[in-house]
């Protein structure tokens, strides 16, 4: 590639408008209907370069991951990985905003697990309304998670763990599994990508657990 070459001809940055959606008419999707397995189903929120998502795959076999992730080139890049990996359509990593697919998606009751790591990375006050863990969320995760299921959701910004705690902790569908803080989370040895650079940097990580009631 020189100078002189065409612009026409110059690689253009790829927008990723080809990543995977839920459903090409932004209609009700039957969650099952994602995989081809019938084991327990975790439901990943914001999955980011997916470590977790893959981790638990290769740690759990029989397992489905369900990944939704904002980002586009994010979700494909995941999806891909999973693909490669031999773990589709065991699992799936989808470009859509969690807190517009999960009213979508058909199954109450079938997630076994829901994982949302380091969430929320906003600090403006005009951003709040991208802020993901929200009562609206948290009734879908009621609706979806299975009695007895567990949801986890950790962070390193202890402001943030003040407030998504009471979320869960004081909605009727949830208890806590910790006090409010576990040490080690449920789904170790996989660990997301923030989590294990908190951990490599010695950062504390606020876990939260909660059990479907
Ligand atoms: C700080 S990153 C953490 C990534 C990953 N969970 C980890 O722990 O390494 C937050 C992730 O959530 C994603 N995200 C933010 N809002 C979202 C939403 N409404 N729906 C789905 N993903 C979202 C972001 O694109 C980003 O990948």
């Amino acid at each position: 590639m020189t100078d002189e070459t065409p612009i026409a001809s110059k690689p253009r940055p790829r927008s990723y408008a080809h990543a995977p959606r839920l459903a090409a008419d932004g209609g009700k999707v039957e969650l099952r209907s994602l995989f081809s397995g019938t084991g327990p189903v975790m439901l990943e929120i914001g999955p980011g370069r997916g470590r977790f998502a893959l981790e638990l795959l290769a740690a759990r076999p029989d397992w489905s991951v369900l990944a939704l992730e904002i980002r586009k080139k994010l979700a494909f890049n995941l999806d891909e990985r999973m693909r490669e990996r031999g773990c589709s359509p065991r699992a799936r990593c989808f470009a859509e905003d969690a807190r517009e697919a999960l009213p979508r998606l058909i199954g109450d009751g079938t997630v076994s697990a829901a994982a949302i790591h380091f969430p929320d990375p906003w600090w403006k006050k005009r951003h709040a309304k991208r802020m993901v863990v929200g009562d609206e969320l948290v009734n879908e995760l009621a609706r979806l998670v299975a009695k007895g299921g567990t949801v986890l959701v950790q962070t390193d910004v202890i402001e943030r763990a003040e407030a998504y705690f009471p979320r869960f902790a004081e909605h009727p569908e949830f208890a806590s599994k910790g006090a409010p803080y576990v040490e080690e989370s449920p789904f170790v040895p996989a660990r997301s990508n923030r989590e294990a650079m908190a951990i490599t940097d010695g950062l504390p990580v606020y876990r939260m657990v909660f059990e479907r009631r």
